[in-house]
């Protein structure tokens, strides 16, 4: 299969996660999420962790430079020659430019971007409902997503991990981390518009299931265009 690289772009809660594993497991690529890599530090207690506690918290951006190292670092690993699904960067215009620059410089550039497009109170009614599996890091949603049984453990085959919180999911950090995407990120779609890699889907009022037939639509279509 031809290399694909992908970014998986939206506001916070808009699916990104839950379709960057599903693209992952069917196209055998390394799904790179840079929250899931800030949570693993900060659980880890590493000295990466300490410097981006705050910043997740409150449902801001960590810094450009800091997070782009870190990106460029796990992009220069083995697994990532043939492709990858981004998840969660770029998410300022300093970002996507340092990713063009990362990808330029070894001959290559982004096939796709998928902006998956949720309105802004759907995203605050389904991150509060959100649960992620603290053992495999399934995500589930207690309203739209429920895992079988009582609720409160994981059911995805082999595992029977506890469902938890994310601390930056309660309401007050979800509309900030909502501000931050409009003021910081959305413009990045303007950006992707002009260099023709860019496609939206309907991320609202369409299961998992739906979206996830979507995009493997572009993608059986050959990419963007
Ligand atoms: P990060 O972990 O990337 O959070 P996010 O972008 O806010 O995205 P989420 O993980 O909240 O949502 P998602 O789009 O993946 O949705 P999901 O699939 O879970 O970042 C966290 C923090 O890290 C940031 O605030 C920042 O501090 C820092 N950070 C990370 N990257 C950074 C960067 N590049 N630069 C600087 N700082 C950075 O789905 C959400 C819920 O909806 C789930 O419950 C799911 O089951 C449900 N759901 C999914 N699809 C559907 C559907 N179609 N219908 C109904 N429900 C659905």
């Amino acid at each position: 299969m031809a290399a694909l690289r992908i970014v998986m772009f939206g506001p916070p809660g808009a699916g990104k996660g839950t379709q960057a594993k599903r693209i992952a497991e069917v196209y055998g690529l390394p799904h790179i999420s840079t929250g899931d890599i800030f949570r693993d530090h900060l659980s880890r207690g590493t000295e990466l962790g300490g410097q981006v506690r705050q910043h997740l918290d409150a449902g801001r951006l960590v810094p450009d430079e800091l997070t782009c190292s870190v990106v460029a670092g796990r992009l220069s690993e083995a697994d990532c020659a043939n492709g990858f699904i981004l998840d969660g960067f770029p998410r300022s215009l300093p970002q996507a430019e340092m990713l063009g620059t990362h990808l330029a410089g070894q001959g290559h550039a982004l096939d796709l971007v998928v902006n998956i497009d949720v309105p802004d109170e759907e995203i605050v009614e389904r991150l509060s409902a959100r649960r992620t599996c603290a053992v495999c890091g399934a995500i589930f949603n207690r309203k739209f997503d429920p895992p079988a049984g009582d609720g409160a453990r994981c059911d995805r085959p082999g595992c029977s991990g506890e469902l938890v919180q994310r601390k930056d999911d309660q309401e007050e950090t979800i509309r900030e981390r909502l501000s931050v995407y409009h003021e910081t990120t959305e413009p990045i779609i303007e950006y992707y518009g002009n260099q023709s890699v860019l496609k939206s889907i309907a991320g609202s009022g369409a299961t998992p299931d739906r979206v996830f037939a979507d995009i493997r639509a572009i993608l059986g279509a050959g990419k963007a265009g």
